[in-house]
């Protein structure tokens, strides 16, 4: 890719980040440089980032959101584009909060297609299997990197039967039906094992949640469900498939598929305790 395809792309970033948090329902509260997104009601909690267009902030500004996150009771987190706010880490950093680098990828137009997994399929707003698969990314995470662990069918078994699965299955239901996400999961003898969305924002979307069950990685799953992931994105005409990569072991399974690192996406959030 380009230099400018490149930044041409990171300024599209930058919009569908903005974006993003609106089209799902979130209240946007106005700090002049940055922006606190905050769901209302159960569900996923944004964070705050810099407003669109806006100038550099500074630790002040940080801390204003942050006393606004704790009075909400919400996450003090941040998240933003390295190379988009170059001097907000600073700013973050001198207001106390902890920062982490994830690469930020894009897939090549170039890129040559995958082949299917036939283990792997998109899922519909009322399938079966969707209880699990929003189910396999909590467990996933739990155990970060690209080893082989421990959690397997049994865990999943157990963590489906949480009512927090319940509350989950119909929040992703929901968008699966109003079009907000894309769902695909390889399943095997009818058990999830691996699963992942996109979301798109007109033609912009980014993959997010991508995990397999720890017991049942390092067998190609997660490269299957991300191909099928963009080759419907594809299909729907969209334009820029982008996602972070949680470290560069994970990253690797996506270059494989022709996604590019073009930048970093930076989390901030108060140190562990
Ligand atoms: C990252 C993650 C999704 C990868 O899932 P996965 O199903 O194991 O991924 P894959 O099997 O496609 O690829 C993983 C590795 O297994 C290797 N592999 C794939 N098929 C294989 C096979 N049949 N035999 C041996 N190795 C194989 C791949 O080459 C890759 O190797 P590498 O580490 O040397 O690059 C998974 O580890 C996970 O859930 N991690 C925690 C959550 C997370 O970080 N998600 C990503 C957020 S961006």
């Amino acid at each position: 890719m380009s230099d400018h395809m490149i930044e041409t792309t990171l300024s599209e970033l930058e919009r569908y980040y903005d974006t993003v948090p609106r089209a799902g329902g979130a209240r946007a509260e106005d700090f002049g440089p940055l922006t606190l997104f905050v769901q209302e009601g159960d569900g996923w909690q944004y964070y705050a980032r810099p407003a669109l267009g806006g100038a550099g902030a500074t630790a002040a500004d940080v801390e204003r959101v942050r006393a606004r996150q704790r009075e909400l009771g919400v996450p003090e987190a941040f998240e933003w584009v390295a190379e988009n706010s170059p001097s907000l880490r600073t700013a973050v950093e001198a207001a106390g909060l902890h920062v982490h680098a994830h690469p930020l990828m894009v897939l090549d137009p170039a890129a040559a297609a995958v082949p299917a997994l036939p283990e792997v399929r998109l899922l519909g707003a009322d399938d079966p299997l969707l209880t699990a698969a929003v189910t396999v990314p909590a467990l996933g995470f739990a155990e970060p990197g690209t080893a082989v662990g421990e959690a397997g069918v049994a865990e999943l078994a157990a963590a489906t039967a949480d009512p927090e699965a319940g509350a989950r299955r119909d929040r992703v239901s929901a968008m699966l039906a109003s079009g907000r996400t894309v769902m695909a999961a390889a399943a095997r003898d009818g058990v999830v094992l691996s699963s992942g969305q996109y979301n798109p924002v007109g033609d912009v979307a980014e993959v997010v949640g991508v995990a397999t069950l720890p017991a049942a990685r390092r067998r190609g799953l997660a490269l299957g469900v991300t191909a099928a992931l963009v080759a419907r994105a594809r299909e729907s005409g969209i334009r820029t498939v982008f996602l972070s990569a949680g470290d560069e072991d994970v990253a690797r399974v996506y270059a494989r598929l022709g996604f590019r690192r073009v930048a970093t996406a930076l989390i901030a959030e108060p140190p562990a305790a």
